[in-house]
């Protein structure tokens, strides 16, 4: 597995905006799977500002978010509903019938799993999904377990992952306690995968994750067996890995 180490977040952003831009040229009507979360947010801005220069159009893309706080309704200020439309989907011109994200509320939880998983897999599966970390390992709400869900489905959340994302709501008792997240198979499914990770907080679980064989305890090392990964830190999330794990970008460094 090899990590993309480079200076800072803006040049993240950078690279993962390249790689959608180059997909959409190449695709218009290109399946991309969103991620929610900081990482992910300068490349929102970066794909905005691009949008905005008339350099990429949003028009015939269709998107699939990894998940969603279960309990917490699309108006909510803190749902990933809310989060992607005010970080990404109001500045840009995809169409909202081509915008799927995981309902917070559904009546049937078993079927609309399973109806999430068919939609994407009837319109051709995704070609490019985008992924945070957590700082146990997780990719969407897929947490360290001894067994590991395939598909789209309702899990509950670590202790881990509710106090890191505390920091979004009044306080930890409001985080939600469950959330509906696309499973590992869904994930894996993609043509390509483009996982990022910024600061110091993250650099454990990067080390973990390039020295680990393939583990349930860290569902992102699945990815270790999927053709298409690319992984892209800053220094401070690679500043624990070892020399030989490392890919120089062109334009990173690594000090
Ligand atoms: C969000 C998601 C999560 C985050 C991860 C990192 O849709 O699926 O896996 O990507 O928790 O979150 P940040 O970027 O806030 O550190």
């Amino acid at each position: 597995m090899k990590i993309h180490i480079v200076s800072n977040k803006q040049e993240i952003s950078r690279m993962a905006a390249d790689l959608i831009q180059n997909l959409i040229k190449e695709k218009p009507d290109a399946i991309l799977g969103l991620a929610t979360g900081s990482t992910v947010i300068g490349t929102y801005e970066e794909l905005i500002c691009r949008y905005q220069k008339g350099s990429i159009d949003f028009s015939e893309v269709r998107t699939f978010n990894l998940d969603e706080y279960y309990g917490l309704e699309s108006t909510h200020p803190q749902s990933y509903h809310m989060f992607i439309r005010t970080r990404l989907f109001d500045h840009i011109n995809v169409r909202p019938e081509n915008i799927h994200i995981p309902s917070g509320t559904p009546d049937n939880v078993e079927k609309y799993c399973r109806f999430y998983e068919q939609r994407i897999d009837n319109l051709g599966g995704i070609d490019l999904q985008l992924l945070g970390i957590g700082v146990n390992g997780h990719i969407g709400f897929n947490e360290p377990a001894g067994e590991l869900q395939p598909d789209t489905h309702l899990v509950r959340l670590s202790e881990e992952t509710i106090k890191a994302n505390a920091r979004f709501f009044d306080s930890e008792k409001e985080v939600p306690k469950q959330a509906i997240t696309m499973g590992v198979q869904t994930i894996f499914k993609a043509k390509k995968v483009l996982l990022l990770a910024t600061g110091k907080e993250k650099a454990p679980i990067i080390e973990r994750l390039a020295v680990s064989g393939i583990t349930t305890d860290i569902p992102a090392s699945l990815l270790k067996l999927h053709p298409h990964v690319t992984i892209i830190v800053d220094k401070e999330a690679g500043s624990l890995l070892p020399d030989d794990m490392l890919s120089f970008s062109e334009r990173g460094v690594r000090e």
